[in-house]
């Protein structure tokens, strides 16, 4: 099977993209990752790219204030150039552009903190605490012009337990990302994903409930 090949974004310490780069070495994805981008120039994750061989770039947002698309067609020159067919969002702290999405419609997938669409935007372990929720989780979806607003593709839920914390509930959360994102992108390269609207449903027959996991 050919593998997909795999841009990732990212600004911060990497454990996603880490999960996917030891998802792949073990097979268990099929996919390539063809380049690693980070708006920050001392982020962990490019560390973590080279480390692995795999190309690692800075691309710096200095000038571009106000210029958020100009910003992404420089993303999304750096992408061509390396083939990138899935974009992959891993803790990447700007918003994405008409001018990123258009060049890759319905191929650019981000990973929340939390079930969608509850508490979109920032801090938001920490939010379905403060709101006394009695599970949250992460999701996975399509990117749309919206702040997380896209087509839902797997979620994956856990309890909030009474004496949790935001660090608690975060590493808990953060377990079943590694998970999740890995077998997003896994559909995906077996083309099992179909949007229809705001639904993405599953190809091979299976219901998407079949993804939707809780997690003690
Ligand atoms: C994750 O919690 C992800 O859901 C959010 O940003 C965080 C990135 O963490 N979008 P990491 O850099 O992958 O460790």
């Amino acid at each position: 099977m050919k593998k997909v090949k795999l841009g990732v974004l990212v600004s911060g310490r990497g454990s996603n993209l880490q999960a996917i780069i030891d998802n792949i070495e073990s097979s268990a994805l099929a996919a390539e990752l063809a380049v690693v981008i980070s708006d920050q120039a001392d982020a962990f994750s490019l560390e973590r790219a080279k480390k692995h061989n795999i190309p690692a770039v800075h691309v710096s947002a200095k000038g571009y204030k106000g210029k958020r698309d100009e910003y992404d067609a420089l993303l999304v020159k750096e992408l061509r150039k390396h083939g990138v067919e899935l974009v992959v969002l891993a803790g990447f702290m700007r918003i994405i552009t008409p001018a990123l999405l258009k060049a890759f419609p319905n191929r650019v997938m981000n990973i929340h903190p939390a079930l969608l669409p509850s508490f979109p935007g920032l801090h938001v372990q920490k939010a379905a605490l403060m709101h006394g929720a009695k599970f949250s989780g992460c999701t996975v979806h399509f990117v749309d012009e919206g702040m997380d607003t896209g087509p839902i593709i797997i979620q994956a839920v856990v309890p909030v337990l009474d004496n949790d914390n935001e660090d608690t509930l975060s590493a808990r959360i953060l377990k079943q990302e590694h998970k999740i994102y890995s077998r997003a992108i896994q559909l995906y390269a077996e083309g099992k994903l179909k949007v229809e609207g705001r639904r993405v449903l599953l190809t091979d027959g299976r219901t998407s409930t079949d993804d939707h996991l809780i997690n003690p």
